[in-house]
């Protein structure tokens, strides 16, 4: 009774204070975006696309690991079919051109351009693929913005070491030249990596995931470098080879977990762990200095001598890579979902795993914020305060680069048409964006809703679901169904504001006038197989 009681109390503390977000709002300044304000929404390549093996793709470390240990995801799932984009992929841009996106951020598959991963052979059928796909994004009005690596690394890579080895800086490199030279006439919005800093410190701390390699001591460090160096090279390739002929811009897009202080005291500690969590992977980039944050190679100098190591694990960059690296990003790209609490771990706390549980070279313990609510992910608690918190933190860290938000979403499960509480949080996140750019002065380019359609969500297979648009699994077809979120979104998109009609919060297609709906109908042929 008491523990209800503590919930229902909990529960209007944190309405009210969203209540209050919104008030400052309306108070102080507007509910309205500035007319260059950019709303998109994103899928990832596997997540999506299944055709795994389909017309030359080469396999990616995913396709080998959903092979070789289904046990390990939830449901036995596989991308093997996912939401078939790969061939169901007019029907995405139909759901794109119905909520009226502005732009709509999609991945390339390594091997599904370039079997092997290396340069030496291009598959005709996958080029053709994201051709057409970025044509009849333009031909609707909806800029592309390609990500060029979001996780399926070819397993040949792999096998030479991936992200541990020096060489996939070229490797890569290699790989974005092809990719330009394909694409930059006509995307004009770029991102090298999807949240690198998942990719070395989550995967190889936890040892789930792809590679399934667990190895904490060096892995994540020099998987780390490598990804810096890898962006870097990519960034100066376009900025050399293709900017001059078809302008465009490029950034990186790490995983920008907010970190809050147990108590006022920890503040220092916090900042120590925003630095590890997002600033190996943005100081090169965008400080004045350039290299690692300077608090976390004196943490990680130490604690590598302590352990008996003579240098530190977190290996050094030479003046020639800070100066490489330095300034590789036309604007700042992040993913933000949540927000974890920081305290210094106290005796008999286990060590903890970077970035979910805590750090052992920090000697930090994390926690989820007892304010947060929650979606199926529970590493992914609600907390729509820390996004303004951590726009606000990467201004005062970095200047004022525009801030691209490239991911924001909220996960459910089983079928869920009517997901009021994905309409919630997309309102209270761009709430707070509202309030960073309004009252803290942050630029923002723009906000990406993740995802366009339900996806293999990684080790969740599909019972976690982020859609605006349901897809039917059971359907050969893989149907697309719009959420309510959609609706509403597209209710957003087309008032500039978060300022809508109560309607918006019911479903009712009639919000797309049927003129539009037509129109985009009639221009995409039926499904190639709608006999079920
Ligand atoms: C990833 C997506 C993933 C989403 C939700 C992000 O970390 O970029 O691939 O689906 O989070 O978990």
């Amino acid at each position: 009774m008491s523990l209800l009681k503590d919930v229902h109390a909990h529960l209007i503390l944190v309405r009210n204070e969203r209540m209050l977000a919104f008030l400052q709002l309306t108070w102080a300044s507007s509910l309205s975006f500035p007319s260059d304000f950019k709303f998109g929404s994103a899928t990832a390549s596997y997540q999506v696309e299944g055709g795994w093996d389909a017309d030359g793709k080469g396999p990616s470390i995913w396709d080998r690991y959903v092979h070789e240990f289904p046990g390990d995801i939830k449901g036995n799932a596989t991308g093997d079919v996912a939401g078939d984009s790969y061939h169901q992929w007019r029907e995405d841009v139909k759901a794109a051109a119905k909520m009226k996106l502005q732009f709509y951020r999609f991945s390339i598959n390594w091997p599904r351009v370039l079997p092997t991963g290396f340069a030496n052979e291009i598959n005709p059928a996958g080029v053709k693929y994201y051709s057409d796909l970025i044509d009849a994004l333009l031909a609707e009005g909806i800029e592309p913005i390609v990500t060029i690596f979001h996780w399926e690394l070819p397993v040949k890579m792999q096998d030479l070491g991936g992200w541990t080895n020096p060489l996939i800086v070229k490797w890569f490199g290699d790989y974005a030249r092809v990719v330009y030279t394909l694409y930059a006439d006509r995307v004009k919005t770029w991102l090298t990596l999807n949240e690198p800093n998942t990719v070395c410190d989550y995967f190889y701390n936890s040892g789930v995931f792809a590679t399934r390699i667990k190895e904490s001591d060096f892995a994540p460090f020099l998987c780390n470098k490598h990804m810096m160096l890898a962006h870097a090279t990519a960034y100066r390739i376009f900025d050399k080879e293709f900017r001059p002929k078809y302008k465009g811009k490029i950034s990186i897009a790490p995983h920008a977990l907010w970190i809050e202080p147990a108590t006022p005291e920890d503040e220092a500690l916090a900042e120590l762990g925003r630095q590890h969590q997002l600033g190996r992977y943005s100081h090169p980039i965008y400080s004045k200095e350039g290299g690692w944050p300077p608090s976390v190679e004196k943490v990680m100098l130490e604690h590598s001598l302590q352990q008996g190591h003579t240098e530190s694990r977190l290996p050094a960059f030479t003046e020639q890579e800070i100066e490489f690296m330095k300034g590789t990003a036309d604007y700042y790209a992040m993913n933000q979902y949540t927000t974890y609490v920081i305290r210094p771990s106290k005796a008999g706390d286990e060590a903890g795993m970077w970035f979910l549980t805590g750090s052992p070279e920090l000697q930090a313990t994390l926690y989820h914020p007892e304010k947060a609510t929650y979606g199926t992910a529970y590493i992914l608690p609600v907390y729509p305060e820390g996004m303004r918190k951590m726009m606000s933190w990467v201004k005062q860290q970095y200047g004022d680069y525009p801030i691209l938000i490239t991911e924001n979403g909220f996960s459910s499960t089983g079928s869920q048409l009517d997901d009021h509480q994905r309409v919630d949080y997309i309102k209270n996140y761009l709430e707070q964006i509202l309030l960073a750019m309004y009252k803290d002065k942050v630029k923002v380019m723009g906000y990406t809703a993740w995802s366009l359609i339900d996806s293999f969500e990684w080790m969740d297979g599909y019972e976690t679901k982020f859609g605006l648009y349901e897809i039917d699994y059971n359907h050969p077809n893989r149907t697309r169904t719009p959420r309510l979120s959609s609706f509403y979104y597209s209710c957003v998109i087309a008032e500039r504001s978060l300022d809508v009609a109560e309607s918006c919060y019911k479903k009712d297609s009639s919000k797309v006038s049927s003129d539009d709906k037509n129109e985009i109908d009639k221009k995409y042929s039926p499904p190639v197989n709608d006999e079920l």
